[in-house]
């Protein structure tokens, strides 16, 4: 009998199973954690650690660098997507860095024969309400603000900046500490300092928004400056917009492709990865063999073939993995090698995320829990009363037309010859990122003191599954009432 060489083609319908996060529970045992003790302190790269265990996904409806600002001041940590150019990407990068920084490094300044116009779209591009105005030589001639710049241009948007400016600056120096810049704007009622080295040159800027958001965010996700840290998206070939990212100091490299078991994906991370300081993390993967192929030098491992809420890989292409199938079969090999993997996509509730985590996951990914949110890209739409923003797979039609499906395509094609392995959608809005989060990892919390873990890696440890049948599953959500309230943290059949 012809044989494949897993055997007779009907040997080969002896399968496996594999489990998504339906089918199991996490089994109650004996426990002195509360809840709200619970530290979900966790690795999310060979040298990123988050105190939330929580990135949002690199999509072109979710992160953007006002949803990345958002995701590490409460100290997850937001990948930007890659449907913009290299260019974008790196300014994009910079806008994060410099969201909380008490001495700005890479301040953006004017130019006194700059005209106010001119000033004032280059402050928009770069996402700041004031600058400096410094001669040719680095010495600090001025400030300008949005309040100043108001009047010129309704009157004189050809005027020089040297007009509008305020020339009477007060400056600090580079050992400048939080509570000194506090008192210099309260004595001179302003909101920016700059900071000045011996010579009267700018080498820096503090500011109110600065010093304010800081104190605000106490588990932030910060850098060795303190700097916010970010995530990167870039095509597997895509070196350049790699380097430029890694330049601009994003702190992890995402090479994002719909199945990076694929041997040139895999050469071309291994070149990635030789090129950039930044941690490279690789995905998405859902197999032992893949996270073998690559667990060598990636700095992190990320798992999801089509279980996401917009994608139609699985539909369309016949092949991927129920996710809790794959993390466990990726992090059996990643736990070898001391690599943190991420789960990404098919997270619906916080009871969902730490399912992943007890698999085998360090951290977990998701987009359409964070879509609806205030600092996610779009607006929001009303339809039949109720709110919503929009919300599309990366291989959808939609975004692979405006650039950004090359995950899910090789060439070009004309607009017929599109294969999309993504729908386009609308999600409930959320109000803001804050407080989802707050209920994403309170009931991730939750989960670890039913299971008595005080730490991530122990909940890891110690976590036990059980099968679940439909009748459970059903048994699990709400049943037999009409819900008259809305909870925060769950809504059912989504
Ligand atoms: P959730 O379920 O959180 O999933 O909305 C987000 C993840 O889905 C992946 N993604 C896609 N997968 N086709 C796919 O098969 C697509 O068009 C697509 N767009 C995004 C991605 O991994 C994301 O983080």
């Amino acid at each position: 009998m012809a044989k494949t060489p897993h055997g007779t083609f009907s040997e080969k319908l002896r399968v496996p199973e594999a489990l998504t996060f339906d089918d199991v529970l996490l089994k109650p045992m004996e426990s002195r954690v509360e809840p709200d003790e619970a530290s979900t302190e966790t690795r999310v790269s060979t040298n990123v650690t988050l105190q939330v265990p929580v990135l949002s996904a690199a999509m072109d409806t979710v992160t953007e660098s006002g949803l990345a600002i958002a995701m590490a001041r409460n100290g997850g940590l937001g990948v930007l997507h890659r449907n913009m150019t290299v260019e974008e990407t790196a300014e994009e990068v910079e806008r994060v860095k410099r969201a909380d920084e008490l001495i700005i490094r890479d301040v953006v300044t004017a130019s006194p024969d700059q005209t106010v116009r001119d000033v004032d779209s280059m402050m928009e591009r770069r996402g700041v309400s004031g600058a400096p105005v410094v001669a040719d030589d680095g010495t600090v001639l001025g400030i300008i603000s949005g309040t100043d710049i108001r009047p010129y241009l309704e009157v004189g948007d050809r005027d020089e900046v040297r007009e509008a400016m305020t020339d009477e600056v007060i400056t600090a120096s580079e050992d400048v500490t939080a509570r000194d810049a506090l008192e210099l704007m309260y004595e001179h009622k302003i909101e920016r300092v700059p900071v000045v080295d011996d010579d009267g040159k700018l080498v820096g800027l503090v500011t109110m928004q600065g010093i304010l958001q800081r104190r605000e965010y106490d588990q932030a996700a910060r850098d060795d400056e303190g700097r916010l840290r970010v995530g990167v998206a870039v095509g597997p070939f895509e070196t350049d917009r790699a380097t430029a990212a890694d330049e601009a100091g994003a702190d992890v490299v995402f090479i994002d492709c719909a199945h990076a078991h694929n041997r040139n994906v895999v050469d071309s991370a291994r070149d990635i990865k030789s090129q950039v300081d930044a941690d490279v993390v690789v995905g998405n993967i859902g197999t032992r063999e893949a996270a073998e192929a690559l667990v060598d030098f990636a700095d992190g491992l990320k798992v999801g073939i089509g279980p996401g809420s917009i994608c139609t890989t699985r539909v369309v292409s016949g092949a991927g993995m129920p996710q809790i199938t794959a993390v466990s079969s990726v992090a059996d090999v990643a736990v070898e090698h001391d690599v943190p993997v991420i789960a990404d996509g098919g997270i619906r509730y916080s009871g969902d995320a730490i399912k992943a985590i007890a698999a085998g996951a360090d951290a977990v990914m998701l987009g359409s829990y964070f879509a609806g949110t205030d600092e996610a890209p779009g607006r929001v739409i009303t339809m039949n009363g109720k709110k919503y923003k929009q919300y599309r797979g990366m291989g959808s039609v939609g975004a692979m037309r405006s650039g950004g499906g090359d995950r899910y395509l090789k060439d070009e094609p004309e607009d017929e010859e599109y294969v999309p392995e993504g729908v386009e959608a609308a999600t409930p809005y959320k109000g803001s990122l804050a407080s989802e989060l707050h209920q994403l990892v309170g009931g991730m919390q939750s989960g670890m003191g039913y299971v008595g873990a005080e730490s991530i890696p122990a909940f890891k440890e110690r976590s036990e599954f059980v099968r679940v049948s439909s009748a459970g599953q059903q048994e699990s959500h709400a049943h037999d009432v009409v819900i008259t309230d809305e909870a925060p943290n769950y809504s059912p059949g989504e």
